[in-house]
């Protein structure tokens, strides 16, 4: 039996954490060794939970570079803008990686990441967590098995959610592009990656895209209302009260997800809760906040061989990211509504449902994106504990292909103009 993997959690916020789990269920396949954060409280807990030695618990990333390599790989789940260069870094190290998505905000940090892990020989993942998802590797596996015939059109809907998006988008992380990224980049790199992957590989050619920031904007704040809801006297009125959004779920006992990420330096609980509304940016209004990113935006594409795809991200949904996608292929229709795909054969008339095992365990098992989530971590430690990269289903090259897409895309945008994708290693354009 090969000892276990040996990994450093740099970024031990939710998906650090999340990660990190894995060696709870899994003690002889990976075991946490180090841990770096400047938040006292995520390491101190990530510190006990993994009973890591305090000579092994840092600050900030760049000590984890100051010392002797001491472990196998690490896990780098620092926010966006804090991608690219604890990722050269270590790779210089020797260290393998699993890094959180986006790879990085620009194209040249992606190609600049991609060039230090080929140039040192690492294995590296990037969390593509779809990639890993059951079901959504099942679409793959019956596209590639023939189901559909010759690809020809992919329709493809990601519905964030009206109060996710409020929480990650409007008051959170992700919703100012200078502090973060673009909306396309923070949350649709996963969906353009899909599509990238469903249309085989094939290379796109050409890329248009349309989109906004709507209604989370001053101009639509009701006169009488507050900036934070805790004082506001219309927030009854309001579907984005943060009162409703996390109050209300913590004095349910509702503790997970949304409301687990709101208090950076404690455990939710109604007081805790309430001070995070009180003084905090998730009591803010959502029409007095500095977000800037998209709520709404279209890509269309076409890829060598003219298949063409059309992706769809949109804040207002009932549902939160579970996507919904259709696949158009000469011999049959293939639609996935997330949960369960269904394939209609033209010639038979005929119609098959498939599904898949979507059982993890431990903590995975929450929801969300666990189960993914799950695949994703188990994957990268049977890469590193094999030496075999293949195991990974988001790799260097796939993954820096798929981000440039989205650069390109978001070019289009920006630009109001269709960009053609000459090369897609360089990504030019005209
Ligand atoms: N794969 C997915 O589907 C998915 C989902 C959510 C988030 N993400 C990505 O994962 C990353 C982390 O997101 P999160 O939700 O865990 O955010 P988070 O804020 O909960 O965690 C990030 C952590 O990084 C720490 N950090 C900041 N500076 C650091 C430094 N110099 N050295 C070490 N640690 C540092 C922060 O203190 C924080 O604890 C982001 O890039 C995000 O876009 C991916």
């Amino acid at each position: 039996m090969p000892p276990p993997v040996q990994v450093i959690v740099v970024g031990a916020g939710n998906r650090g954490e999340n990660y990190s789990d894995y060696a709870k269920i899994f003690p002889d396949r990976m075991q946490v060794v180090g841990v770096a954060d400047p938040r006292e409280f995520v390491r101190k807990k990530l510190q006990a939970r993994h009973k890591i030695p305090d000579q092994n618990t840092f600050k900030d990333w760049r000590c984890v570079v100051e010392r002797e390599k001491f472990a196998d790989a690490v896990l780098i789940c620092t926010p966006d803008r804090l991608h690219k260069d604890p990722a050269v870094a270590l790779a210089k190290k020797g260290y393998h990686i699993l890094l959180e998505k986006p790879m990085a905000v620009t194209e040249q940090d992606c190609t600049e990441i991609v060039e230090a892990i080929i140039q040192n020989g690492v294995i590296f993942a990037v969390g593509h967590v779809l990639r890993y998802d059951p079901v959504i590797h099942k679409i793959k596996l019956l596209i590639d098995s023939g189901a559909v015939g010759d690809v020809i059109h992919i329709q493809h809907l990601e519905p964030v959610g009206f109060y996710h998006f409020a929480h990650s988008f409007v008051r959170g992380n992700w919703r100012n592009e200078a502090e973060s990224s673009f909306a396309l980049l923070a949350k649709s790199c996963h969906d353009l990656d899909l599509i990238h992957h469903w249309a085989g590989g094939r290379r796109c050619i050409k890329v248009s895209s349309f989109g906004s920031l709507s209604h989370f904007t001053k101009e639509n704040k009701p006169k009488e209302a507050a900036n934070r809801c805790l004082d506001c006297p219309v927030e009854g009125d309001c579907a984005y009260s943060a009162k409703k959004i996390y109050l209300d779920r913590v004095k349910k006992g509702a503790v997970g997800w949304p409301v687990s990420v709101i208090c950076s330096n404690s455990l939710p609980d109604i007081e805790s809760v309430t001070e995070a509304l009180r003084t905090g940016p998730y009591g803010r209004c959502v029409y007095d906040c500095d977000n800037d990113v998209c709520s709404n935006q279209v890509v269309n594409m076409e890829f060598e061989g003219g298949l063409t795809a059309a992706f769809t991200m949109v804040a207002f949904t009932k549902e939160i990211c579970n996507r919904k996608t259709t696949i158009y292929g000469s011999k049959g229709e293939l639609t996935c509504d997330g949960h369960e795909i269904t394939v209609f054969d033209f010639l038979s008339n005929k119609t098959t449902k498939h599904t898949s095992d979507g059982t993890v365990p431990g903590n995975f098992a929450k929801g969300g994106h666990g189960c993914a989530d799950f695949h994703l971590i188990d994957s990268f430690i049977s890469a590193v504990t094999n030496g075999d990269p293949t195991m990974i289903r988001s790799g260097p090259m796939e993954t820096l292909v798929s981000h440039k897409l989205v650069f390109q895309a978001e070019r289009a945008r920006l630009e109001n103009r269709v960009v053609f994708c000459e090369n897609p290693c360089d990504g030019e354009s005209r």
